[in-house]
């Protein structure tokens, strides 16, 4: 009998011997205890539920384990889903190879899918109403006696010494899905917008883009930087593709350890041609947030549900408001006077946010046209009053994820820029043959994954939304050790 799981064809073992054609033309017998050893194939603990009273293959880990009188009673887990199994008491072989076995063993078990009695079904727990009575056990690869309980409380630090392990923890494993799907919407969205992607360089010479955050690395005999954005790269690409985007790491020397800075991020970043003005940019940013949004109610409610977060409603026109409007609301309503401030602090963000969702209704707004000072060189001044930019941030849930532009697109204008803001244009002469040779006007984003991440799921220290987080202190293992 054949049957297709996961595109390939499995075989079960009804009768006790299975007759086979060879390749001559020869026919054989198989035994059931060779069939089930050879050629039987996993199934995935998600599809148990449909072999009720079958025997089974599985692999995966062992996540707990439990005596209980004569019986030993283990929580196996593969990459779809978990399941309780059991060695009754009668089956000895399995007790004795059972003994040594401990969480993160890996292991194939056989076993034949019961229905759980009324009594012992967890509702709401997966695989809460099936149990696996185990008949045999292989183990696959042991693990060491690990350093704390799974699952138990740990501090940050203890979490950070041990990823490799800490990572499989049902619930930073939920983050992580998330954030991967997160990065699948963008490359996706963006794709199906007409954007191609392309991978920007993290080696930069002499053009950083300024100096301050810059990490210097030795290069043969020179001395590169680390990319703080692929912003050069991007703008320059508008030329070849029109509209691109990248989704890489980028590097921020920040000498401070906050709950919101990394010194390595993943940087989602976009940038298209043929603009009318930065309102083009925020457009596409809102269309995309409202294409995350029903991504992740499709694809993750559950992991949101288990994390105790929501998926946020995105308003196809979320709030927009110049930084100077925002300051003369907050100096009103709470009569500090932020009005001639070059930024938002961290506290305006927070503030503005609330504002967002008790007066529209949004956990998005955006905050534009910020003071020319305070932006970078690249970032189109506004006609009226070229003292601010058509630049714009976004905020969610009381935090900047995004910053973005309408860029300067004249060659003259972005020299001229250069050298208000003391650079150096022959540094730039590589990036400035994009717009010698012409480039059309044109703006982008770069949203940060892991802060979206965080934010998206009420995660306190971005550092817990980051796989392997890089601070002043720790690269993998704590730098001072
Ligand atoms: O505001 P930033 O520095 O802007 C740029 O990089 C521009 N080149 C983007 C553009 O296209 N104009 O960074 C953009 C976003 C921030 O809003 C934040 O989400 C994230 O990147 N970000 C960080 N995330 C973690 N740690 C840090 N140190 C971050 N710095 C920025
Ligand atoms: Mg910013």
């Amino acid at each position: 009998m054949s049957q297709k799981q996961g595109g390939t064809a499995i075989h079960k073992v009804a009768p006790a011997n299975l007759l086979a054609i060879n390749k001559f033309g020869g026919a054989f017998l198989f035994t059931k205890s060779f069939l089930r050893k050879n050629i039987m194939q996993r199934t995935y603990i998600k599809d148990l539920k449909d072999y009720i009273g079958k025997e089974v293959i599985i692999s995966g880990y062992v996540d707990v384990r439990r005596n209980q009188g004569k019986m030993v009673f283990f929580e196996f887990r593969d990459r779809t889903s978990k399941v309780q199994g059991v060695v009754l008491p009668n089956n000895v072989e399995a007790l004795e190879s059972s003994k040594e076995i401990r969480p993160e063993w890996v292991v194939k078990i056989i076993g034949v899918v019961n229905k759980r009695p009324e009594k012992n079904i967890q509702a709401g727990k997966m695989n809460g109403d099936i149990e696996l009575e185990i008949k045999r056990i292989d183990v696959i690869g042991t693990a060491k006696e690990l350093p704390f309980e799974k699952d138990s409380e740990i501090n940050i630090d203890t979490y950070l010494d041990y990823l490799p392990l800490t990572l499989r923890n049902q619930k930073h494993t939920a983050v992580f899905k998330i954030q991967a799907i997160i990065a699948k919407a963008f490359r996706d969205f963006f794709t199906g917008e007409g954007f191609t992607e392309f991978q920007a360089p993290k080696l930069i010479g002499d053009d950083a883009e300024g100096g301050a955050n810059s990490f210097d690395v030795t290069y043969f005999k020179h001395i590169a930087h680390l990319a703080q954005s692929p912003q050069l790269y991007k703008q320059i690409m508008v030329g070849v593709f029109e509209r691109v985007f990248t989704i890489g790491n980028v590097y921020r020397a920040e000498k401070h350890s906050t709950t919101r800075h990394l010194n390595e991020y993943t940087s989602m970043d976009i940038e298209m041609g043929f603009i009318k003005d930065h309102n083009d940019i925020m457009d596409i940013e809102n269309k995309f947030m409202i294409y995350l949004s029903e991504t992740l109610k499709r694809e993750c409610q559950k992991e949101f549900d288990s994390l105790g977060a929501t998926i946020p409603n995105v308003s196809e026109n979320t709030p927009k408001m110049t930084l100077r409007e925002a300051q003369k609301l907050i100096t009103k309503e709470t009569g500090k006077d932020c009005t001639n401030e070059p930024d938002l602090e961290p506290e305006h963000e927070r503030w503005l946010c609330n504002y967002a969702l008790k007066q529209f209704n949004s956990e998005f707004i955006f905050i534009t046209n910020f003071p020319t000072a305070k932006r970078p060189f690249y970032t189109y001044r506004d006609e009226v009053d070229p003292t601010y930019t058509k630049g714009f941030d976004l905020l969610f849930r009381g935090v900047e994820i995004t910053t973005g532009a309408q860029r300067i697109h004249n060659y003259d204008d972005l020299v001229a820029s250069m050298k208000e803001k003391k650079l150096d244009p022959e540094k730039f002469s590589y990036y400035l043959q994009a717009f010698k040779y012409g480039l059309p006007p044109h703006g982008g984003f770069g949203l940060g994954l892991e802060r979206l991440t965080a934010k998206l799921l009420n995660i306190e220290n971005i550092k817990e939304a980051t796989l392997f987080p890089r601070d002043i202190n720790r690269i993998d293992n704590l730098l001072s050790k």
